[in-house]
């Protein structure tokens, strides 16, 4: 089995790469190779199956090249970020919508079917919502970011009805905590509260304490990318998308959760600057989900936001 991650060089790529290369393999099939594609290096540990390739998704031969007869399996995560796409509104159609149609083509013209899964946001949801998001729940997106993944998750379905690809799109709830360094996202200040404080170095936070967010560990996002990768396809019947579930919490509750694990000082490092360009964002989002078909398909949540945060704190800071 060969499998490409786009964006394999990003938070959730590289932690999904590591993880399939530990595993050895899926789909009930040994991985052969795994391409992890991107126009950052990727900080993977070298292995004869690993192979770096960098470029620039929004290159229809560079995807030609990368995507061949021997690809199975796809994850596509290469985007720009939320915040990113909303400021830089060209840079955005070109990587989030037109070089996923691009990817899609290519699958067409390979003729071979590869599962792909893609990475979608909870971002298509907005307006006027009702107080609980189902899953038949109308898309009406509000930024340029939620059109972008709305766009692709109806291609997704339409080149896997049509037998291109057997595709599957997952809605990612926020992913909290991220390691590393802040980005671009409107919601980098959900892990960024978390993680500065941890480490001696003071965070800001542009929303209010009330503000809540429907999240999700990144060790429930990997395990939900690898899941929807497993699923048959007869699973899916005639709808290849779906809202993970998630954790509602608010910015206060994740406050009051880092104080009891790691003390008063800690959380005094949070410094409270509102935003309203973030708030707007991030206020715009939506919170309640009753994730029904997620839960039936297999897919999971976390318990709690103790247990995200004390996750962090094992796979991520020094021991
Ligand atoms: N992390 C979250 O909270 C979250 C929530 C919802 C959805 N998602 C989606 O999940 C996916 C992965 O998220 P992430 O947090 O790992 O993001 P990330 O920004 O860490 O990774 C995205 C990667 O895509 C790469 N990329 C961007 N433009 C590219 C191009 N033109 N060619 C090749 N590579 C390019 C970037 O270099 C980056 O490494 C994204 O599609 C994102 O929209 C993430």
């Amino acid at each position: 089995m060969q499998i490409v991650i786009t964006g394999g060089a990003g938070f959730l790529g590289q932690q999904l790469a590591r993880m399939l290369l530990g595993r050895g393999q899926i789909m009930g099939r040994s991985i052969q190779k795994l391409f992890v594609f991107d126009t950052n290096p990727a900080q993977l540990a070298a292995d004869p199956r690993l192979e770096l390739v960098r470029g620039d998704i929004t290159d229809p031969q560079t995807v030609r090249t990368l995507l061949t007869d021997e690809t199975g399996l796809i994850f596509h995560l290469a985007a720009v970020v939320s915040g990113e796409a909303e400021q830089n509104f060209e840079l955005g159609m070109q990587v989030n919508l037109l070089a996923t149609l691009n990817l899609l083509e290519r699958c067409r013209e390979l003729g071979r079917q590869p599962r792909l899964v893609f990475a979608s946001s909870v971002a298509v949801f907005g307006g006027d919502l009702p107080p609980v998001i189902e899953d038949g729940t109308a898309l009406n997106p509000q930024s340029s970011y939620g059109t972008q993944k709305a766009v692709g998750e109806l291609l997704v379905n339409d080149y896997s009805r049509k037998n291109f690809i057997d595709g599957r799109a997952l809605r990612l709830p926020t992913i909290v905590v991220r390691p590393g360094k802040p980005n671009k996202a409107a919601s980098t200040f959900a892990s960024s509260i978390i993680r500065e404080p941890l480490q001696g170095q003071t965070a800001v936070c542009p929303v209010a304490p009330a503000t809540r967010m429907w999240i999700q560990s990144p060790r429930r996002a990997i395990e939900n990318l690898l899941h929807a990768a497993e699923l048959p396809p007869d699973a899916w019947g005639n709808n290849r998308v779906v809202a993970l579930p998630g954790l509602a919490v608010s910015i206060q509750e994740m406050v009051d959760s880092l104080q009891e694990i790691a003390g008063e000082k800690v959380i005094r490092r949070i410094l409270w600057q509102p935003d309203p360009f973030i708030e707007k964002i991030v206020g715009g989002w939506p919170v309640d989900f009753a994730p029904q078909r997620a839960l039936a398909l297999g897919f999971r949540a976390d318990h709690s936001i103790a247990e995200i945060i004390q996750a962090f704190i094992e796979d991520e800071l020094p021991k």
